[in-house]
């Protein structure tokens, strides 16, 4: 089956431009003008619309054990969310504790995913400790195609780890040539912050971002950084949240070190006086790191317009009212998460590209072609070319809308970001040539997403 998409305004992170894309079965073969086509073909006339690679998500929590629950989307449900809102490939957290087999977590994190996912997906392997048998499975899942690991530097005792675990995972990762993700807070003072606040008695939400401040996050990402220094590894940030951390990561790329920046969508559009209003409506605001004060958020957007931050994810990770309320009476017991994949690539491109904090070509870059080349996909994915994977959005800039929660496809009873106007959405979405969205509609194959397995990076700097 052959598709033709007509008269569609191309934008990919460094072109513009008219024309057609013609595609056979799951592949771009012809971009150019008045291409011609079988009279089979299917025929989408995309005149007046943008169309951009397919959107990336390099950063979200689907199946997650975490916090005395679980996240409540599914794999059909995160990546039918996905999809409607532009993305059709993420690349989700395989998250063991620390008390958990490795091995056996990465194929249960597989099999929950095949045949029930709608997009593309890939995963990054959280290492949670180190002992005798890691190296050996690690060798075996990047061999496999998780050519990615995961550290949290935070959440001691579940999922974090000590720094000589760090040393080992990110010594191994420049053996293998494999990048290490971070999540980079101090968790040793993020422990202390937390109990001497809840014995002062300060139990609510509002002491969340409080028990861990802008400087543990910096000192964190710093630390980080000097160890992928010692190490030669390259390495990535995750849910960069303020200033003081952008600081460090910014002086650890100007030394040369091999150093990505993701930010996450919550901490450019919210802040932290959404969790300090009074009762249970805090508690869905609550994230880590936590949503700062607004005055980042200049720095963020600025970061990203220059190149600085590099990606941007949306660290999903949805947990409804009920759950949230188990934090009710201890802010340290309240589920980290604010959701997002289906709201990223329509609020960065209103927020962002409509009100002239982001150039087009970077918003694509940002939200898909970066993060294609950081983890291994590009040119299969991240842009249009003739090659590359029919992943296409099809988007309607004269849309308007406002996200709510009603009309939201994540597993979820509120949004986030619930009442903000969007400029813009998609209005045809493929994965690999079939289409999977039209008007906010799902209209696809359920099982369409296939496993994406990548190779290590070697010694490049994408
Ligand atoms: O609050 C967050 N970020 N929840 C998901 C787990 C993580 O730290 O990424
Ligand atoms: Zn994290
Ligand atoms: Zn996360």
């Amino acid at each position: 089956m052959s598709l033709l998409i007509q008269n569609g305004e191309i934008i990919t992170a460094d072109a513009r431009y008219i024309a057609d894309i013609y595609v056979e079965g799951e592949t771009i073969t012809r971009v150019g003008k008045g291409l011609s086509a079988p009279s089979d073909a299917q025929r989408i006339d995309a005149t007046g619309k943008l169309i951009f690679p397919g959107f990336i998500d390099p950063h979200v929590h689907i199946y997650l054990p975490f916090m005395s629950t679980f996240a409540k989307d599914t794999h059909a449900t995160a990546s039918v969310a996905a999809l409607i809102g532009g993305t059709t490939t993420f690349i989700e957290m395989c998250c063991p504790s620390r008390f958990d087999d490795p091995m056996e977590s990465y194929l249960l994190w597989k099999e929950k995913a095949a045949r029930n996912t709608a997009c593309d997906y890939a995963f990054h392997m959280a290492v949670t400790r180190w002992d005798d048998n890691i190296e050996s499975q690690l060798r075996t899942i990047v061999a496999d195609g998780t050519a990615s690991f995961k550290i949290f530097l935070s959440y001691k005792g579940f999922f974090g780890v000590e720094d000589c675990e760090l040393y080992q995972t990110l010594a191994l990762g420049k053996k293998l040539g494999v990048i290490t993700t971070a999540h980079c807070e101090n968790a040793e003072l993020v422990n202390r912050l937390q109990q001497s606040l809840l014995a002062e008695g300060k139990t609510g939400a509002e002491w969340h971002e409080p028990s861990r401040p802008e400087t543990v996050e910096a000192e964190g990402t710093n630390r980080f950084a000097t160890f992928l220094e010692t190490t030669g590894a390259q390495g990535y940030v995750v849910h960069l949240s303020c200033q003081p951390a952008l600081e460090a990561a910014a002086r650890a790329k100007r030394r040369g070190i091999r150093l990505s920046i993701e930010s996450v969508l919550p901490h450019f559009l919210l802040d932290k006086r959404l969790a300090e209003q009074p009762g249970a409506e805090a508690l869905k605001y609550i994230m880590s790191p936590p949503l700062r004060d607004k005055r980042n958020q200049a720095a963020l957007w600025s970061g990203l317009a220059s190149g600085l931050i590099d990606t941007v994810g949306t660290d999903h990770c949805p947990f409804d009212t009920s759950q949230k309320l188990l934090g009710e009476s201890a802010f340290t017991q309240i589920p980290n998460g604010i959701p997002g994949i289906e709201e990223r690539v329509n609020l960065m491109y209103s927020h962002g590209v409509c009100t002239g904090h982001l150039d087009i070509h970077r918003f694509v870059d940002a939200l898909s072609t970066r993060a294609a080349r950081l983890f291994g996909l590009f040119p299969r994915k991240g842009t249009i070319a003739p090659g590359s994977d029919a992943d296409l959005v099809i988007f309607d800039p004269l849309y308007r809308g406002v996200i709510s929660a009603k009309t939201q496809h994540t597993n979820n009873d509120y949004n986030g970001f619930e009442g903000f106007p969007i400029e813009g959405r998609p209005s045809i979405v493929t994965v690999r040539g079939k289409v999977q969205v039209k008007d906010g509609v799902f209209v696809g194959d359920q099982s369409r997403g296939q496993f994406l397995a990548r190779e290590p990076l070697g010694d490049t700097h994408a």
